[in-house]
């Protein structure tokens, strides 16, 4: 390992403190390493509190993601701490390719969005497990550059917290209808927002979207939102489609009771496509986009449909519902039909946490990607790949597509057997998505994480919306 150095600030206040931050280094672990971090109190004579080093690893390696991840673990230290103000003395690391003003802007993008919190139903927490700190002060040379940069930035980790917010709330706050209430929220940023209820789908033929939602006392919604911002308005949209199960049991093929509860995050795809939406409406986005999100609560009840029963989807194609578990495709079916009849988007992508298998091929760092395009696909990875939400792309073939050919109906809703689980989802799909540039990410492994991350607090990741938005911004927006 090469020998770790301060930054200039930071050699500085080494000598105000007769080297003890060379003493504390040497006497420690600490190697500078990227997001390293090593907290001490501030040793009296100087007008500061406490001091955090933080590793930035090699200056040729440094990037905007790395500030960010330092701007997160800086606020991990202090939030807690007993400290209500914190100020950061922003200096560009010699050698590497990230500009002042970008670093001062990603470092503090970072810390906002590590910052998030939801705490809505702690009504009965202690002064002291609450977060202290108040404001975080980014000292930059160029404070209005810095923040023209950041601009976009806060737009985004709008975007990111109302997924979060959304994908949190409990099954019992937010169900079809309050969902769409939410929805409609984003008018206010002009946003075009149009609501579906039951009656209107029928009228549509989504007999595979309603049959989901039919054992549900809540009324199934079909949420359209639109953003226009291309300077040419009859420019083809991209369109994002979400599956938003609001609880998924299983329904009468009903889940096992341990972490059932898990499932109030089965509308993750659809939060992340509203995200990504206000996301895009936040920073005037010069791209159409259209976000459709399928809404339903899948329950078992006197009226829900049946393992057996078959359902007529909009596109014409029948189903037969061998499992009711097995629901999310039912719903993207309709959904994705409704898009690319209406709008004839140049291409769809659909988010989903759609299958349990997703999780044992990827575990719980890379969603998983179908499509049937190699552009398409090249695009959403390199997007993905630069904010941190990495995309592996799995296979589709005739011979997996086979798997979901039925005797009794156009096609079954789930595999023959046990294998290939995830593809034979995405080959269901598929079908659905008549010939539209497509692709399908399946993020059931993503959505929510057990532990923290730089710039992700445990719990909703709101994985896709900056990856959505950065596939925009890199692919589709007018200059
Ligand atoms: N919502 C689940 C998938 C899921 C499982 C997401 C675990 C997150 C964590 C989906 O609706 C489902 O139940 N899929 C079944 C499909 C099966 C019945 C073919 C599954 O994965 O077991
Ligand atoms: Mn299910
Ligand atoms: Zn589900």
């Amino acid at each position: 390992m090469e020998e770790c150095k301060l930054s200039p600030g930071g050699e500085e206040l080494d000598k105000k403190l007769d080297g003890a931050l060379t003493r504390a280094m040497n006497k420690s672990r600490f190697k500078g390493k990227k997001r390293e971090t090593m907290a001490g109190i501030a040793p009296a004579g100087v007008e500061l509190s406490r001091v955090i080093l933080i590793g930035m690893g090699k200056a040729e390696d440094f990037d905007a993601t790395l500030a960010q991840a330092m701007g997160g673990e800086l606020i991990a230290q202090l939030t807690s701490a007993g400290e209500v103000d914190a100020a950061l003395i922003v200096e560009t690391p010699q050698g590497s390719n990230v500009s002042h003003n970008e670093l001062a802007a990603n470092l503090a993008f970072g810390a906002r969005l590590r910052a998030y919190r939801f705490d809505r139903y702690r009504t009965k927490e202690k002064e002291e497990q609450k977060p202290t700190l108040k404001t975080v002060s980014i000292m930059t040379s160029d404070p209005s550059a810095a923040e023209r940069e950041f601009k976009p930035l806060d737009g985004i980790s709008t975007g990111v917290f109302f997924t979060r917010d959304l994908v949190s709330e409990p099954a019992n706050i937010l169900f079809p209808e309050s969902f769409a209430k939410r929805c409609e929220e984003l008018s206010s940023l002009g946003v075009d927002v149009e609501v579906l209820g039951e009656a209107e789908m029928q009228k549509l033929g989504m007999g595979a979207l309603l049959g989901v939602g039919q054992g549900s006392v809540r009324d199934s919604q079909l949420v359209i939102m639109r953003w226009n911002g291309h300077p040419d308005k009859n420019e083809p949209p991209v369109a994002f489609i979400g599956k938003g199960v609001c609880f998924d049991t299983g329904g009468i093929s009903i889940k096992p009771a341990g972490g059932m509860e898990d499932m109030k995050w089965d509308m993750a795809g659809a939060g992340a496509v509203c995200g990504a939406m206000k996301a895009l409406a936040a920073r005037s986005a010069k791209a159409n986009v259209v976000g459709i999100v399928g809404l339903v609560e899948n329950m078992p009840d006197g009226n829900a449909q049946r393992p057996g029963d078959v359902v007529t989807s909009m596109s014409g194609q029948t189903i037969e519902v061998l499992n009711t578990d097995a629901e999310g495709r039912l719903v993207l079916a309709d959904a994705m039909w409704y898009c690319q009849d209406r709008f004839k988007p140049r291409l769809m992508v659909d988010l989903a946490t759609l299958t349990g298998a997703i999780i044992v091929a990827l575990g719980h760092e890379y969603a998983g990607m179908f499509s049937n395009s190699d552009e398409l696909s090249d695009r959403l990875a390199a997007a993905g790949k630069s904010v941190g939400e990495g995309l592996w792309r799995m296979p589709l073939a005739d011979s997996y597509d086979k798997d979901i050919d039925c005797d009794v109906a156009d096609m079954k809703n789930i595999g023959g057997g046990r294998a290939a689980g995830s593809i034979t989802a995405a080959q269901f799909l598929q079908r659905f998505a008549n010939k539209v540039d497509w692709a399908h990410l399946d993020i059931a492994g993503v959505a929510w994480s057990k532990k923290d991350k730089p710039t992700i607090p445990k719990g909703a990741t709101a994985f896709g919306v900056r990856l959505l938005d950065t596939f925009i911004s890199e692919n589709y927006e007018a200059k």
